[in-house]
């Protein structure tokens, strides 16, 4: 019997090494070095072209090639297609990451079953049978539809196969949930393994190149947050989606971290429902369904989510330290963050919370990463401690410096607009020397140079400045 040879591969980075080893040298991830057997002969991807349809690469002139810009797939979920940068491209291989249960399969069915009228789609499912795959189909059709008849549904993790299937149904679109279950039998290694991937994933990509069928592939993301053998695969595909949000709330956000055929600043907005994900077209209404009008402690920030500005409420509430240490807990914001908020409000304003525990929430469970929602953080706690509620037709943008000070955020202008369109009378934003700007009407700009300017402005009980 000829001998096999296994080494370690970190399935993050894709690092190899002799022995096994509790952190990857490369990458620095714990307890990710895993067995796999050094394949014998070349991985399928650098043997010749082997699928249907393929030929010899020659060198064309630009002015020969087919395909233009506006070659793409309609997707009639208008969210979904903005993110993708307006619609599928042919031949190209997306990738959608996203927690367990976060809604994956239910966003690419949902995809399936609007295509699957006008083209030939194949969904192939590695996780439910097809049965399972109907049922949940008619159950998303309930009243508002029927079945699509040129969608085609396969239970198989074998990818040659799924290849054979292909080649059988001349798809337009191929759905393969999920890369991980996937494998190559040709292969030693685990299904779900980094070279497993890898090659199944490089696998796939090629023959959306040569056929011009779109490939989508569902990634599961590890505990860490990471589609397993993200690196590798980011580099594979064309397009990185990630589905997100928090299990607990109705709304999933659908952004793009890589796109060749559009900006990676796009985000869509969606909620998770009886029937199924549906668009939310205009999101700041909604996360500002349920806010309380003049209560202490809540705040309206404009955030950029991509392209595109959205209302936010910011909740913070204080309370006296019952044992100790103060706390600060934050939600959907950087705790970092707000730990510099309470220091500027505690050292520039003589707001003392050194013995109060503080708590900041996001509402609708959306995720804040920008500094431009500062100064509404600062609103949100000074007035849970002060008890005093804030002008409810005021929203605050600006970020906030250690000495107190306002800086400016990008995009101010969209930001104006849109609190404008919500019905927003005011809003405090950071003012700077020398520059005249031409704000957007029908709102009253408030240009302030403080923390402290800022919050005698919009509260309510003080004359504004
Ligand atoms: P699913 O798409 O299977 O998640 P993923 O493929 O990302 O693992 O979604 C599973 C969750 O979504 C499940 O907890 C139930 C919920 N869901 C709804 O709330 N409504 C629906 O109409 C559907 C189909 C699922
Ligand atoms: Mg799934």
């Amino acid at each position: 019997m000829p001998k096999t040879f296994t080494h370690f591969v970190c399935q993050q980075c894709g690092k190899a090494s002799p022995k096994q080893l509790g952190r990857c040298p490369a990458c620095g991830a714990w307890d990710s070095m895993l067995e796999e057997f050094i394949p014998s002969a070349a991985p399928a991807s650098t043997k010749k072209n082997n699928f249907v349809g393929a030929s010899l690469s020659r060198p064309k002139k630009i002015q020969d090639i087919e395909g233009d810009v506006d070659e793409r797939l309609g997707l009639p979920i208008a969210e979904f297609a903005r993110v993708l940068g307006g619609g599928i491209v042919p031949g190209s291989i997306v990738l959608i990451g996203g927690d367990p249960g976060i809604g994956k399969s239910t966003l690419v069915l949902q995809m399936a079953l609007q295509l699957g009228k006008t083209f030939p789609v194949l969904y192939v499912s590695g996780e439910e049978s097809e049965r399972q795959i109907k049922m949940r189909a008619a159950r998303l059709l309930t009243g508002s539809g029927t079945l699509p008849d040129k969608l085609f549904l396969v239970t198989e993790t074998n990818l040659d196969i799924i290849q054979g299937h292909m080649a059988e149904v001349q798809p337009a679109l191929v759905i393969i949930d999920s890369i991980q279950t996937t494998y190559l039998p040709e292969m030693d290694s685990t299904a779900g393994s980094l070279s497993q991937v890898r090659e199944c994933a490089s696998r796939l990509r090629e023959f959306a190149k040569s056929s011009g069928v779109a490939v989508f592939l569902i990634g599961h993301v590890t505990k860490e947050g990471v589609i397993a053998g993200p690196r590798v695969l980011e580099h594979i595909v064309d397009t990185v989606l990630y589905l997100e949000g928090d299990t607990f709330q109705t709304y999933r956000l659908l952004r793009s971290v890589k796109n060749r055929f559009g900006t990676t600043a796009e985000v869509g907005v969606f909620t998770m429902g009886e029937r199924g994900l549906t668009e939310v077209p205009n999101p700041s209404e909604a996360f500002l369904a349920e806010r309380l009008v003049n209560s202490p402690g809540s705040a309206i920030a404009v955030t950029m989510e991509g392209t595109r500005p959205l209302l936010v409420e910011i909740q913070g509430l204080t309370s006296r330290t019952n044992f100790g240490n103060a706390r600060r807990t934050s939600n959907g914001v950087d705790l970092n963050r707000l730990l510099m908020v309470v220091a500027v409000l505690s050292r520039r304003l003589n707001i003392s919370m050194g013995e109060q525990d503080v708590f900041v929430n996001v509402v609708g469970g959306l995720k804040i990463s920008e500094p431009a929602v500062d100064m509404a953080i600062a609103a949100a706690v000074a007035s849970s401690f002060r008890d005093v509620s804030l002008r409810a037709d005021t929203a605050l943008i600006g970020e906030i410096g250690l000495s107190g000070e306002l800086r400016m955020v990008s995009q101010a202008g969209p930001r104006i607009k849109e609190a404008v369109n919500l019905g927003f009378k005011r809003i405090v934003i950071p003012k700077r020397l020398n520059h005249k700007a031409n704000w957007p009407a029908g709102i009253e700009v408030l240009e302030v140079r403080t923390v402290r300017e800022a919050l005698a402005t919009a509260f309510t009980s003080e004359k504004k400045g």
